[in-house]
């Protein structure tokens, strides 16, 4: 088990350093034109979902109306800051839409890789409760095999994580626990740990979410199996949109 570079630990610290950035522009301001008056939204969490809540703040300027759950305190401050209605899943157990990042998306099958930034546990929950899930990501992020530049994220209580982390190395993982900045073990909103496991090019992601699943301690993991509605590719090429 070796621990996490803690520069992976926060995706936004210097969105200028991301070559891609235009191409994340390009998507949020499609993705953020997606939103209708009247809308109950999941707002994801990354740079990319910073750059949408951003365009739709400005939008919200406007006068566009609609509700938001977010899926960190991150995005809640964020979306805050802009004065949009944060509403809870109480009032709204259901959402119209969910609008997120992601880390790799797998051409064909659209299923994903989440949860470099922290949030994959609030983002499936969000991600769940929507009738439609709006995937935002650069050409970067387009792989033949989840797994292949990105590890695993997966969410474990701290309870045991060392006997997690070991169950999860039997998988084939080269594990790592996440850590902060200060190089302390990172903590998610939920009060838990990040294990990232570098499994390389996986061949059957959703037999492996389910192995991952059935390990005691695992809360979830940041394979996201069978959840996109769409996703919004920018890149040198232009924007495409790729439907499930
Ligand atoms: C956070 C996530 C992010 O959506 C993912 O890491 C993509 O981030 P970015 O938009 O910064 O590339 O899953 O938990």
């Amino acid at each position: 088990v070796q621990s996490t570079d803690p520069q992976t630990a926060d995706q936004t610290a210097d969105p200028t350093a991301d070559p891609m950035i235009e191409f994340k522009r390009q998507v949020a301001e499609e993705a953020a034109a997606m939103v209708r008056d009247g809308m109950a939204v999941g707002l994801g969490t990354g740079s990319t979902s910073a750059m949408m809540i951003d365009a739709l703040g400005r939008r919200w300027a406007q006068g566009l109306r609609f509700v938001a759950i977010p899926t960190s305190e991150r995005s809640a401050a964020q979306a805050r800051g802009h004065g949009i209605t944060l509403v809870s899943f109480a009032t709204h157990p259901q959402l119209d839409l969910a609008i997120d990042g992601a880390d790799e998306v797998e051409r064909g099958s659209l299923n994903l890789v989440k949860g470099l930034g922290g949030a994959l546990l609030r983002e499936k929950i969000v991600a769940a409760a929507a009738r439609r899930f709006i995937v935002m990501v650069d050409e970067s992020k387009l792989v033949d095999h989840l797994g292949s530049h990105a590890p695993i994220p997966v969410e474990v209580t701290p309870f045991g994580w060392e006997s997690t982390a070991r169950q999860l190395g039997e998988l084939g993982a080269r594990v790592s626990p996440r850590m902060d900045r200060d190089g302390n073990l990172f903590v998610t909103d939920g009060g838990n740990m990040i294990l990232d496991c570098a499994f390389g090019p996986i061949a059957d992601p959703p037999g492996l979410a389910a192995d991952i699943r059935r390990i005691v301690g695992v809360i979830e993991t940041g394979l996201f199996i069978g959840r996109t509605s769409e996703v919004l590719v920018a890149g040198r090429h232009g924007l495409t949109r790729l439907v499930a």
